[in-house]
């Protein structure tokens, strides 16, 4: 653990560096695949991580007010289901904001934030650890799509996992329960989680959630350029982009696109990756679940399904699930 002189004293932060490793090779593949696709987990750099946390406040985005919501009226019930002087632990904590409210509900011993943005992590943990001084925060930059072994060092108690937002619904299904299966083995018998699902809708209201008129959601899209810039040492000209979003009734997910608005061969990691005008890049996909749709795949990973709540739009969910 390296703890810097200016963070608070209930706070330390380990950098994984989920960056470096095989993730040029990974990606490569995606750009150079008949579909040409890119794992989701590269939109959050701090400008993307700054950009999805604009959409959450967007009027047409609305899971995470949904979310919220049901998460501050439940937020005693929830507190119950959960052992006080627990290790809460959230893959994909982004902003830290929703876990503020089941704090006091659940008082756990420590609470571990995990996410792939290392700048964005350190504020977001630092505001919440000078915001409560008595919790004790073990913040870790990490992939949760790779490698679980920093789970070992994990501060000693009974677990409770908290994955809101429907990032779950980020994952391909398969990928999913594999997930899930990967958060089963990290609790342990005696603990559970807290996961936010996203509901399957009116198209309506999906397509305008993933195209608000502000084009903030266009904004996060096109970032992945820039950051694959980045990491790729690539020369993606974000002008000759455009967001797509559309809800695939049939697979029942909102997919997002950037589409090459010009024929184009762009360097990427010293190669060239060719592009047809009105080919599409595949950024992301969001899987929209039903309730009992998801408690399937819940339970087929061994995390049982004790309480579901939801508002009385059936927008959102949020289900305790726990380990025996
Ligand atoms: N939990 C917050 C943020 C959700 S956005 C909320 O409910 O609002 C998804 C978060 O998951 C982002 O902060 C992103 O950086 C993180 N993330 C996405 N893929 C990840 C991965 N493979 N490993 C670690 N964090 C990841
Ligand atoms: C983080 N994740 C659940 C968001 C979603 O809705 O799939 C990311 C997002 N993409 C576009 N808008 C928000």
């Amino acid at each position: 653990m390296t703890e810097r002189a200016s963070e608070p004293q209930n706070l330390s932060f380990t950098d994984l560096h989920p960056s470096m490793g095989d993730s040029r090779t990974e990606i490569l593949a995606g750009l150079s695949a008949e579909n040409k696709t890119v794992n989701p987990k590269w939109f959050y750099d701090e400008r993307g991580s700054e950009l999805f946390d604009a959409i959450t406040r967007l009027p047409e985005y609305y899971p995470t007010r949904t979310e919220k919501q049901i998460l501050s009226d439940n937020a005693t019930a929830i507190g119950q289901r959960c052992t006080e002087d627990c290790i809460l632990l959230e893959p994909g904590s982004g902003s830290s904001e929703k876990v503020r409210l089941l704090l006091e509900a659940v008082k756990p011993a420590a609470y571990v934030p995990l996410d792939i943005s290392a700048d964005f992590l350190r504020s977001a943990a630092t505001e919440l650890a000078t915001e409560y001084p008595w919790l004790s925060i073990d913040a870790i930059c990490a992939d949760f799509s790779n490698d679980w072994s920093f789970a070992e060092k994990l501060p000693a108690g009974k677990r409770i996992v908290f994955y809101p937002g429907s990032t779950i619904g980020n994952l391909e299904p398969d990928a999913a329960s594999a997930f899930l299966s990967q958060l089963r083995e990290v609790v342990g018998d005696g603990g559970g989680a807290i996961i936010g699902v996203d509901l399957h809708k009116s198209t309506d209201v999906l397509n305008a959630a993933y195209n608000d008129s502000a084009g903030v959601t266009a904004a996060f899209n096109l970032n992945l350029l820039h950051r694959l810039n980045t990491i790729m040492d690539a020369a993606f000209d974000p002008s000759q982009f455009r967001h797509e979003a559309f809800y695939n009734e049939q697979a029942r997910r909102v997919e997002m696109h950037l589409v090459s608005t010009v024929k184009q061969s762009v360097r990427v990691n010293g190669t060239h990756v060719d592009f047809e005008q009105g080919e599409t890049l595949h950024t992301e996909n969001s899987y929209k679940y039903t309730i009992d749709d998801f408690a399937d795949l819940a339970a087929g990973a061994g995390l049982m399904p004790e309480q579901t709540w939801t508002d009385e739009d059936q927008l959102f969910s949020v289900h305790y699930l726990a380990t025996t």
